[in-house]
C-alpha cells in the first residue's frame, strides 16, 4: 500500500511534468471563500484536478478544482484552487494526495488558509487567526496504515505543526500592514453539520480558539514529509453557545470574502520576504 502511494504520487508528477518544469519551492492551498490570492498570482500554467492521475476532483461549488503554478510576489508557487474535505466523502489519503505532489515538484513551505468558527469570546467574525496549532478531532488521520520511510517517519514529530519562525514573520508583517491578527489554536471537526452549543462548549473547554472542516489533514502530511507550515484562519462565524445564530454558507462565503484581503496581503508579503 505504501508502495502503491509512492507509484501514485510519480504518475501525477510525470503528468504534471509534461505540462511545466516549474519548481516552486512554496505551496499554497486556499479555503472556502478565499481564493482571491489567485489573482495575484502571475499564472504561467493551469491544470484541472481532472487531468492529474490520482488527484481527487472537488465536489463542493463554491471550490474550483485547479493547480496552479506560477509566480507570487516573483517567487515560483503552486496554488491548489479548491480543496477536498473529509465530509465529502474522501480518504485522508485522497485529501492530502496534493501535499505529497507538491513535495515531490519542489514545495517546502505550505501556506494554508480556512474559514473557521470563532470559539474564543474575544474573536469576532471577520478577524484573522494565525494558527499557533491544532487539536484533530477528525476521527481520521492520512498517516494511518503502512508507512513509506522514504516519504516521512512512522511517529512524525508534532511539537511545531505550524512554523514559529513563519509565524513570527507574519506577525511583523501584520503590525507594518496594520492589519490586526488574533492567534489561536484550530479545531478540526468531521463536519459536514455546524456544530452544536454543547460541542462548541467542549471545544473551547478543550482549548481551542476556532472551529473548521479542514486543514488538520494536509498539516499532518507536510509534517510527515518535513514542510514547514504556515496557517491563516478567516473567522466567518462567532460559536459561542449563550448567543448562537444560524449560520448559513452564504454569509461564511460573504464574510470570507470580505475579509480575503487581509488574509491575502499578509500571504503574499510573507513570501516576499521568503
Ligand atoms: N464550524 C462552525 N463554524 C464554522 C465552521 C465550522 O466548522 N467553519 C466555518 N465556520
Amino acid at each position: 500500500m505504501a508502495l502503491e502511494l509512492r507509484k501514485q504520487m510519480d504518475d501525477a508528477l510525470r503528468f504534471i511534468r509534461t505540462k511545466t518544469s516549474s519548481t516552486p519551492a512554496v505551496g499554497i492551498i486556499l479555503g472556502t471563500g478565499l481564493g482571491g490570492l489567485v489573482q495575484e498570482i502571475h499564472k504561467e500554467t493551469v491544470i484541472d484536478y481532472s487531468e492529474i492521475p490520482h488527484f481527487p476532483v472537488s465536489t463542493v461549488e463554491s471550490h474550483h478544482g485547479k493547480l496552479i503554478f506560477g509566480t507570487l510576489a516573483g517567487k515560483q508557487v503552486v496554488a491548489m484552487q479548491g480543496r477536498f474535505h473529509f465530509y465529502e466523502g474522501y480518504t485522508m489519503k485522497q485529501i492530502t494526495f496534493p501535499v505529497r505532489v507538491m513535495k515531490l515538484l519542489g514545495v517546502q513551505t505550505l501556506l494554508i488558509s480556512n474559514a473557521a468558527g470563532a470559539l474564543n469570546p474575544q474573536f469576532r467574525r471577520g478577524e484573522i487567526m494565525l494558527m499557533t496549532d491544532h487539536i484533530n478531532l477528525l476521527g481520521d488521520n492520512p498517516l494511518i496504515g503502512p508507512n513509506d520511510d522514504s516519504l516521512g517517519p512512522r511517529f512524525p514529530d508534532m511539537s511545531e505543526p505550524y512554523s514559529k519562525e513563519l509565524l513570527t514573520a507574519a506577525e511583523t508583517i501584520a503590525r507594518d500592514l496594520g492589519i490586526k491578527v488574533q492567534e489561536g489554536v484550530y479545531v478540526a471537526m468531521p463536519g459536514p453539520n455546524l456544530e452544536t452549543r454543547s460541542e462548541y462548549r467542549f471545544l473551547r473547554s478543550v482549548g481551542a480558539d476556532a472551529v473548521g472542516m479542514s486543514t488538520v489533514p494536509e498539516d499532518i502530511v507536510a509534517i510527515h514529509m518535513g514542510m514547514r507550515v504556515f496557517g491563516v484562519s478567516i473567522i466567518t462565524d462567532e460559536c459561542f453557545p449563550e448567543t448562537l445564530k444560524p449560520v448559513t454558507l452564504e454569509e461564511v462565503i460573504a464574510i470570507a470574502n470580505q475579509a480575503e484581503p487581509k488574509m491575502t496581503a499578509i500571504m503574499k508579503e510573507l513570501v516576499a520576504r521568503m
